[in-house]
C-alpha cells in the first residue's frame, strides 16, 4: 500500500476529525476519578461520538477477533488497546484513553494520558517524559525530513530518561483509513526511511515504558501489557506534514495546548 498525499479537500476534512477526537477527549476528563469504572467512561465517549458530534466510533467491531468497545483505556502496566470494563478506577492509577472517531469518512485518532486521583512522583515523570518523546517525534516533522528522524527524536527522549520504546506498535498514516501506510516507528535512525512529503498525514503515538520494552498480549486478543508489570504511558496526536513544517490536528480546542 502506497503512502497516499492527502486533497486539500481530504485535509480539510480530517481536521474536523482531528478537531472532534481532541474536543471528545477534552470531555471526557472531567469524568475521570476514582470508583468511575472504564466501561462508564466507554459509554459516555460513545454516545457523545454519536449523539453530539455526529460521527462514529471507528475502533467498535474494528480488527479481529472485532474490538469491542467505542475507545481504549489502558491503565497502569497496560501499555496499548486495554478493553474498558466494569472495575473501577483507583485513586493513583495512571489512564490512557485512545479515541477514533469517523467523520464524513475521516479519521480522528488521539490519545492522552490522565492521572486518576493523586500519583506517584515516578507515575508524573514517566507521563510527562512520554509527552515529551510525542513532541519531539513531531517537532521534527517538516517536508524533506525522514521517519527515521521522528523516531530517533523520540528514543533519545525516552532512552536519556532511562525508559525503553516498545518496538511492536507504531504510528501510522491516517485519512479514510484508520491505519494507512506508513508504519511510524517510535525509533529508529537519522536520515533513514521514508522522505516526508507536504500532504502526508501519521499519528505520532510513543508507548514508553518504565521497565524494559518487552509486551505480552492477553487472552482477549487486544490488551497489550508489559512484560515486567512495570507502567507504561502513551500519548497520540495526528500530524499534517505541510509546505513548511507541520500542523498537528489533534490540538485541544479547550486549552489550545498539544
Ligand atoms: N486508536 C488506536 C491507534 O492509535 C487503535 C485502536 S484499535 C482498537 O491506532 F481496535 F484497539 F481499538
Ligand atoms: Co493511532
Ligand atoms: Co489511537
Amino acid at each position: 500500500m502506497a503512502v497516499i498525499i492527502k486533497t486539500p479537500e481530504e485535509i480539510a476534512g480530517m481536521r474536523i476529525a482531528g478537531r472532534l477526537a481532541a474536543e471528545s477527549l477534552d470531555y471526557i476528563g472531567a469524568f475521570i476519578k476514582p470508583g468511575v469504572t472504564t466501561g462508564e467512561l466507554d459509554q459516555l465517549i460513545h454516545d457523545y461520538h454519536i449523539n453530539v458530534q455526529g460521527g462514529i466510533p471507528a475502533t467498535l467491531g474494528y480488527g479481529n477477533p472485532p474490538y469491542p468497545k467505542s475507545c481504549c483505556t489502558s491503565i497502569n502496566h497496560v501499555i496499548c488497546h486495554g478493553i474498558p470494563d466494569d472495575k473501577p478506577l483507583k485513586n493513583g492509577d495512571i489512564l490512557n484513553i485512545d479515541v477514533t472517531i469517523i467523520k464524513d469518512g475521516f479519521h480522528g485518532d488521539s490519545s492522552r494520558m490522565f492521572a486518576v486521583g493523586e500519583i506517584s512522583a515516578q507515575a508524573r515523570r514517566l507521563i510527562n517524559v512520554t509527552h515529551e518523546c510525542m513532541m519531539a517525534g513531531i517537532g521534527v516533522v517538516k517536508p524533506g525530513a525522514t521517519l527515521g528522524d521522528v523516531g530517533y527524536a523520540c528514543q533519545q527522549i525516552a532512552e536519556n530518561a532511562g525508559y525503553s520504546v516498545v518496538q511492536e506498535f507504531c504510528g501510522h498514516g491516517v485519512g479514510r483509513g484508520f491505519h494507512e501506510d506508513p508504519q511510524v516507528l517510535h525509533y529508529g535512525r537519522r536520515h533513514t526511511g521514508l522522505v516526508l512529503e507536504p500532504g502526508m498525514i501519521f499519528t505520532v503515538e510513543p508507548m514508553i515504558n518504565q521497565g524494559k520494552r518487552h509486551l505480552r498480549i492477553l487472552a482477549d486478543g487486544w490488551t497489550v501489557v508489559t512484560k515486567d508489570h512495570k507502567l507504561s504511558a502513551q500519548w497520540e496526536h495526528e500530524v499534517l506534514v505541510t509546505e513548511t513544517g507541520h500542523e498537528i490536528l489533534t490540538i485541544s480546542p479547550a486549552t489550545n495546548q498539544p
